[in-house]
């Protein structure tokens, strides 16, 4: 069943008892960041609904999202593949060559229609709206860790059109409110809402964006997801959701939004107005240190009756949003083979909070075949961020960190499987890279080497049991006492 909204989905995960009410009086003030974070280092901690937050009639939901169980149930879905599948699926489309394959076509044509966004007059969302003097003064922003620079939306999702396209984007990137009307965006340079407010700095121009806060799943996944700059993310949030986002345009900028989410800001990135943002705990586990980044000023307000605050504590890993990188990693799997067909399976273990490492597995045919693999992933999107690399061969587990450290121990040479490359573009958050967005990557080939690749000894066979013998022990296994 897909879910229309966030309420529906927190009713779900009530039902499956997921979700934890706390009807205490807690702070927006480091109180809420810390249950949340506290609950996410436990196993499985639950989403909660935190009801009487102090100083504020609006209800703050977090860990919304936070295990992998959860987010089965936001996606419907048990294999996160699927939707990897369903857009490499309509990447097969062919031009039509006769009426066979016009036929054929067809169903594919229509699924493409169902998954598209639909204009609406009106929604839940426009239950209340404030465009005489808007402000964020009744929204209950948390703050995470003592040293952060002030009050953090650490969940909106910002909508922004390409100037020259008009193709859609959906960004999370938090914001730092600065007074009533005014916030902080930090979209990080390589990220698509950047790209749509540096297009609109070259004509001088204001950048009309729309913060949502509080969305049914399929629309905020879509949001972290990293979708290419050419495609509507409603289309991808159609296509994980099978069923197209019904919108409505926002009151005083010329942007559409959800119909059902819980809050919509309105209003525009300035060019002309730069702050300093941070410092801000991160998904590192570091101070992400002070920058400048540009300044969103409010127009409006739109929200339901009684509506939902949404948001998220990183830090550290492992917190909620190593488990939507998860699913990110599972999801792109099919896109990264149609661009690589090489490639068996690939991992981003969360603890190098996914731009810092991935493992990839590939079916080795030729010499230099990790490194081209390297060199590949090194060019696809976000993947182009990814610190270090390692590419072992098919039938090491990338998900068993000993089985690649195994083959990184067995199969690399430093000097001759160390790739090292410099001045290329790093993860804007990376405390390691000496320069901010510059630095160098790594790349380990620890797959077994040929003569070609400069290995002239006589290739060690790896040590296994026979066939026959372990047919036997299993056979005889309960003889010996064990179960
Ligand atoms: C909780 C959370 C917070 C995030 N905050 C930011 C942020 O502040 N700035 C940023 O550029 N990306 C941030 N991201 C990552 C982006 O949402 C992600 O890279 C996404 O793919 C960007 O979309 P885009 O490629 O359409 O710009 C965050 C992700 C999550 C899950």
């Amino acid at each position: 069943m897909y879910f229309e909204n966030l309420r529906e989905y927190i009713q779900s995960l009530e039902k499956t008892g997921q979700l934890k009410r706390i009807k205490t009086k807690v702070s927006v003030d480091l109180e809420i960041a810390e249950i949340l974070r506290r609950l996410m280092y436990q196993d499985e901690g639950p989403a909660v609904l935190f009801e009487d937050v102090e100083g504020y009639k609006i209800p703050v939901l977090g860990n919304a999202f936070g295990s992998l169980r959860r987010l089965k149930i936001a996606l419907d879905m048990e294999n996160f593949e699927e939707i990897g599948e369903r857009m490499t699926a309509l990447t097969k489309l062919k031009m039509p060559h006769g009426l066979l394959n016009k036929f054929k076509m067809l169903p594919k044509l229509s699924e493409i229609s169902d998954y598209g966004a639909k204009n609406a007059d009106g929604g839940p969302v426009t239950e209340i709206v404030e465009t005489a003097n808007p402000t964020l003064d009744s929204l209950p922003i948390i703050k995470s860790f003592p040293k952060d620079s002030g009050r953090f939306i650490t969940f909106g999702i910002t909508i922004t059109k390409n100037p020259e396209t008009q193709i859609r984007n959906m960004g999370v990137y938090r914001l730092q409110v600065i007074n009533s009307k005014k916030a902080i965006m930090h979209w990080q340079i390589h990220k698509r809402g950047a790209l749509h407010y540096q297009m609109n700095k070259e004509n001088m121009e204001k950048t009309e964006a729309a913060i949502v806060i509080g969305a049914d799943p399929a629309t905020i996944f879509s949001a972290v997801a990293p979708v290419p700059e050419g495609l509507d993310k409603f289309l991808f949030a159609g296509i994980t959701r099978k069923k197209g986002t019904n919108l409505v345009k926002c009151r005083t900028i010329d942007v559409e939004v959800p119909s059902s989410a819980e809050i919509v800001l309105e209003g525009y990135v300035d060019p002309n107005e730069l702050n300093i943002e941070g410092p801000f705990g991160d998904h590192t586990g570091y101070y992400t240190p002070p920058e400048p980044y540009p300044t969103f000023t409010l127009t409006g307000i739109m929200m339901r009756n009684n509506p939902i605050y949404l948001t998220t504590v990183v830090g550290k890993p492992i917190l909620e949003d190593a488990y939507i990188g998860k699913v990110i990693e599972r999801a792109f799997l099919p896109l990264v083979k149609l661009f690589q067909p090489e490639v068996v399976d690939f991992s981003m273990p969360a603890a190098g909070w996914f731009q810092g490492l991935a493992i990839i597995s590939i079916k080795k045919r030729y010499p230099g075949q990790a490194k081209k693999v390297m060199m590949g992933l090194w060019g696809m999107g976000q993947l182009s961020l990814t610190k270090i690399l390692i590419v072992v061969d098919q039938d090491i587990n990338v998900h068993d960190i000993n089985d690649v450290i195994w083959a990184v121990t067995t199969r690399a040479d430093p000097k001759r499987d160390t790739m090292l490359i410099e001045n290329v573009p790093t993860d804007t958050l990376d405390p390691a890279s000496p320069l901010l967005n510059l630095g160098s990557k790594m790349g380990i080939d620890a797959t077994k080497k040929t003569k070609e690749e400069g290995y002239d000894r006589p290739v060690q066979e790896e040590a296994l049991a026979d066939e026959g013998t372990v047919k036997l022990v299993t056979k005889k296994w309960s003889e010996y006492g064990f179960q």
